[in-house]
C-alpha cells in the first residue's frame, strides 16, 4: 500500500529512531527488544534515577537482567534522557505511560494527555506515534488523533496507531518477542507501518479493524480475568460456608480437558492491570448510560477478599482464645504476585491495614520488597531467617519461592494461607487455615 514511503524504509533497514516514552515495566523490556532489533531505541522517561540507571546500564526491573541490557547501552542502541527535545529526531513514538485511577476509581489520563501534549510540541512530518497505555476504548481516536492532526494529515504524514500491551511480569515464557502482539491503526496506512515496525520485532503481530477495536481487546482480555478471579473468589468463600476445601474442587474441575480453565483464589487482586483496567471500561459504559455488570460484580468481590482475610485470621485466633487485638502477626509476601516485587495495588495493604485496625502488631516479610510505602504506610521486611514462632500468626498473602515453608509451618503456632503454598508441604495441618 506504501511501497516507498521513508518511513518503511527506514523501519527496513533499522535506521528508524524510535522512542519510548515511559521507561517502566512495559516500555524497558520493549527498548531492550527495538534495541536488539538494532533501532535506535531512547527511553524517554521523567524520572531521573531510572534515565541515570538506564545509561549506566544498570537494569531496575527484575525481568531485564543488568548482563542484558548493560551490552545494548554499550554499543549505543540503548540510551535514555529526560529531556523532551529527543522526540524532535523520532521516526517512531511509542507511548507507555501509566493509566492509574484516581481517588473515586475513574480513569486518570493526566499521564497519556501530557505525553501527548509532548509529542505535539515535537513533532514532523512521516512520523509514527502507537499508544501501548492499557485504556478506555476511544482514548486514542479522542484524545490523541485531535492532539497530533492539526497541520498534519492522518495516515499521509503522521501514523497513528493502538496496541495493548501483554507483559506478563515474572514470566520466563511468554515475553515481547514471542508474545502476538495485537495492533489496530487509525487508518489502513497507519496499520501497515505500525505493523512493520512491531513485525520486525515480534513473532506475531496481529491486525485488527480499528484502534478502538486494539484498545476493547485489551479490556476484553483483562476484564476475562478480572471475572473469573472473581467468580472463583466467591466458589472459596460458597465452598467455605459450605465445609468444602476449594483447592479439591479446583484441581479436580481443571481435569476435564475442555471447557474449563483453572483460575484460583486468593487474598485479592494486585498489580497496575487486573484490578484496574476494567474499570476504565466499566466507567466509559457509564457516559453511555451502561452499567458493566459483570465488571461491577467481580470488583467488588475481589476488592472484599482481603477483609475476608482479616475475618480469617480473627476466627483463627479466636478459636485459639487469643483476641486479635495485642497479636502479633507475620504477612508473608507483600508484592502482588509470586516472585515480583511490584506491589502496586498489592492485596497486602489492606490485610495489613485492617489487621492493624483490629490492634493487630503487624511484621511483613517479603524477599522481592524491602522496604514498603504506600501513604502513609512505610514498613521494612523482616530477615528471611525470621523466626516464625515468635508471632501468633502468620498469614501468607504471596507465596514466593525463596521462602521455606518446611520452616514456616514447622516453627509458626498458627498459619492462615491464602495461596495453599503449604499443600505439599508435611507438617502439622491442624495449625493451617486456608481460604
Ligand atoms: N506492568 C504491567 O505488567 C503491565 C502489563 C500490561 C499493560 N500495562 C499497562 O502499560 C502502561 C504502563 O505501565 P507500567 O507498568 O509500565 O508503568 P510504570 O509506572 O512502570 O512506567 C511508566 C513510566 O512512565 C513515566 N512517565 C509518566 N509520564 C511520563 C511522561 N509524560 N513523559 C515521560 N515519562 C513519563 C514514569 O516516570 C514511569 O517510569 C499502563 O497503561 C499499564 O496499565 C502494564
Amino acid at each position: 500500500m506504501l511501497p516507498s514511503h521513508p518511513l518503511l524504509t527506514k523501519i527496513q533497514n533499522r535506521t528508524a529512531r524510535v522512542v519510548v516514552i515511559g521507561a517502566g515495566y512495559v516500555g524497558l523490556p520493549l527498548l531492550v527488544e527495538l534495541a536488539r532489533a538494532g533501532y535506535s531505541a531512547t527511553g524517554y522517561d521523567k524520572d531521573p534515577e531510572k534515565v541515570s540507571l538506564l545509561n549506566k546500564g544498570q537494569s531496575y526491573i527484575g525481568d531485564i537482567p543488568t548482563e542484558v541490557l548493560a551490552p545494548l547501552v554499550e554499543s549505543g542502541h540503548l540510551r535514555a534522557s529526560s529531556d523532551p527535545d529527543v522526540l524532535r529526531a523520532a521516526d517512531a513514538v511509542i507511548v507507555c505511560v501509566p493509566t492509574p485511577l484516581n481517588k473515586t476509581k475513574e480513569p486518570d489520563m493526566r499521564f497519556i494527555v501530557s505525553a501527548a501534549g509532548e509529542i505535539a510540541k515535537a513533532q514532523h512530518k512521516d512520523m509514527l506515534v502507537v499508544l501501548e497505555s492499557t485504556t478506555y476504548p476511544g482514548t486514542t481516536r479522542e484524545v490523541l488523533i485531535p492532539k497530533l492532526t492539526s497541520g498534519f494529515e492522518l495516515g499521509k504524514d503522521i501514523f497513528i496507531a493502538f496496541s495493548p500491551e501483554r507483559v506478563d511480569p515474572g514470566n520466563v515464557k511468554w515475553g515481547i518477542k514471542n508474545t502476538p502482539k495485537v495492533i489496530g491503526g487509525a487508518t489502513p496506512a497507519c496499520s501497515e507501518i505500525a505493523l512493520a515496525l512491531y513485525g520486525s520485532i515480534i513473532d506475531t503481530v496481529v491486525p485488527v479493524s480499528s484502534t478502538d477495536a486494539a484498545e476493547m481487546v485489551k479490556l476484553l482480555e483483562n476484564t476475562f480475568r478480572a471475572v473469573n478471579i472473581g467468580l472463583v473468589n466467591e466458589i472459596a468463600l460458597m465452598s467455605r460456608k459450605l465445609g468444602i476445601d476449594v483447592w479439591e474442587v479446583i484441581d479436580a474441575a481443571a481435569s476435564k480437558p475442555f471447557g474449563f480453565m483453572k483460575f484460583q483464589p486468593g487474598p485479592g487482586l494486585g498489580g497496575h492491570c487486573i484490578p484496574i483496567d476494567p474499570l476504565y471500561l466499566s466507567w466509559r459504559m457509564r457516559t453511555l448510560k451502561y452499567e458493566a455488570r459483570f465488571i461491577e460484580l467481580a470488583d467488588a468481590i475481589n476488592s472484599n477478599m482481603p477483609r475476608e482475610v482479616v475475618v480469617l485470621v480473627q476466627e483463627a485466633l479466636n478459636k485459639r482464645r487469643k483476641a486479635a487485638n495485642g497479636s502479633r502477626v507475620l504477612v508473608v509476601g507483600v508484592a502482588y504476585k509470586r516472585d515480583v516485587s511490584d506491589f502496586r495495588e498489592s492485596p497486602a495493604f489492606d490485610v495489613i491495614s485492617g489487621l492493624e485496625h483490629l490492634g493487630a502488631h503487624v511484621d511483613y516479610l517479603d524477599p522481592h520488597v524491602p522496604e514498603l510505602q504506600e501513604g502513609e504506610l512505610t514498613l521494612k521486611s523482616v530477615p528471611l531467617d525470621v523466626a516464625y514462632g515468635e508471632y501468633d500468626a502468620v498469614v501468607i498473602v504471596t507465596d514466593h519461592r525463596a521462602i521455606d515453608y518446611t520452616r514456616l509451618l514447622r516453627e509458626a503456632k498458627l498459619v492462615v494461607d491464602t495461596r495453599d503454598a503449604l499443600r505439599h508441604i508435611e507438617g502439622d495441618r491442624a495449625k493451617v487455615v486456608r481460604l
